[in-house]
């Protein structure tokens, strides 16, 4: 789980890092001397922002029409799938939405006798599949639960998933276009399920992370708003999976982006964009200290993030112990390289204050 945690909520807050930098940037800008030469550079900037949004009004006409077209299933898949499951883990809450048994009725057209397997297990299934992280799996999944749809439409457990598979096989990808398509389809889908299910702390949780995804692919006016909307949704999530711990890290990552901002970097983006939002460093140790009391493993980016909103408070002392809790975790996978640098950075940094 740490692995799938880590990396949800790195993306999930990765672009208010790229509003603060990118703030920063504009204010340096301005301040150097070079001061004509970066203005012509602005001007091309601003052109190739103002080509984006025209770009996203086209996207946004044509959006009815290929909102229908990323419902409708590539491929009609047989339903081999459809065995017991071995007693996985019950993984969702609302279980009224989940009562719903295969085989009572036709099956494309052909009636069914003893179909036992529920719809409850078989999203079991699915969670436990696309939790591995795996290409072919998620590919696999997300037919399936398309599939899925078809026989129960209007279903918001069907489609929250399917944002979460687009998320997936986004997240193992480089390519633009490719990640701009799931992002496409995964937010239509959770929009989707929203619409169906106000309530469904799941599609608020995944509609927030894509939301986070995208932010390297809107200007950044539509990247302050989606700033805004991302709050919104973990919010939102939280009202109804107050224990989900990756959504309070979420927050803290989110409260500490933005409290770190300069109130130049504000300005400026209030300026030109829109109003960044509001946090303190107090409240995202709030909220990383929260994910400490809930989560079920040790985990490692959650304490760097105390140790770094302890940093920003002039606690070093109470850091450097994070710090070494950070250090003490266990490696996980690729991202804690990443990770374990700036522990160690820090440390260096902090060390005397032992
Ligand atoms: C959250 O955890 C607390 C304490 O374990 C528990 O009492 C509460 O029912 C949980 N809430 C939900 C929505 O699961
Ligand atoms: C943030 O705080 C400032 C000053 O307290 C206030 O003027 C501004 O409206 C706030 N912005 C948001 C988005 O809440």
């Amino acid at each position: 789980m740490p692995i799938t945690n880590n990396l949800n909520a790195f993306l999930g807050a990765a672009m208010l890092g790229v509003i603060s930098a990118a703030g920063m940037f504009l204010v340096e800008h301005y301040r150097q001397e070079r001061r004509r030469y970066e203005m012509a550079k602005d001007m091309a900037r601003m052109d190739k922002e103002l080509s984006i949004v025209k770009k996203d009004l086209q996207d946004l006409m044509n959006k009815k029409r290929e909102r229908l077209l990323s419902f409708l299933p590539f491929v009609l898949p047989h339903r081999q799938y459809l065995t017991t499951n071995g007693g996985a883990a019950p993984p969702v809450r609302n279980s009224n939405v989940l009562h719903l048994k295969w085989g009572e009725g036709t099956f494309w057209g052909q009636k069914k006798k003893t179909q036992t397997v529920s719809l409850y297990q078989v999203l079991a299934d699915i969670d436990r599949k696309s939790n591995e992280e795996v290409v072919e799996e998620l590919n696999s999944c997300l037919v399936k639960l398309q599939d899925l749809c078809l026989e129960h439409p209007g279903n918001a457990e069907l489609l929250w998933r399917i944002g979460k598979c687009h998320y997936k096989l986004l997240e193992k990808s480089e390519d633009k276009e490719f990640i701009q398509q799931q992002l496409k389809k995964g937010l239509d889908a959770c929009t989707k399920a929203l619409e169906l299910a106000p309530d469904s702390g799941d599609a608020h949780k995944w509609t927030a992370i894509l939301i986070g995804a995208r932010s390297d692919y809107v200007p950044m006016k539509e990247r302050i708003a989606d700033s805004h909307l991302f709050k919104l949704h973990v919010d939102m999530a939280l009202r109804h999976l107050p224990n989900d711990s990756t959504l309070h890290h979420m927050l803290g990552r989110f409260s500490y982006e933005v409290a770190g901002l300069k109130w130049y970097e504000r300005k400026v983006a209030s300026t030109l964009f829109a109003t960044p939002p509001n946090a303190t460093f107090e409240e995202a140790l709030e909220h990383f200290m929260e994910c400490e009391k809930l989560s079920n493993h040790d985990w490692k980016e959650n304490k760097l993030f105390v140790a770094k909103c302890k940093v920003a408070q002039g606690e070093y002392k109470e850091a450097v112990t994070w710090l070494d809790e950070a250090k003490a975790c266990k490696q996980g996978d690729c991202m804690d390289d990443k990770i374990d640098k700036e522990v160690n950075a820090l440390l260096a940094k902090y060390n005397s204050y032992r």
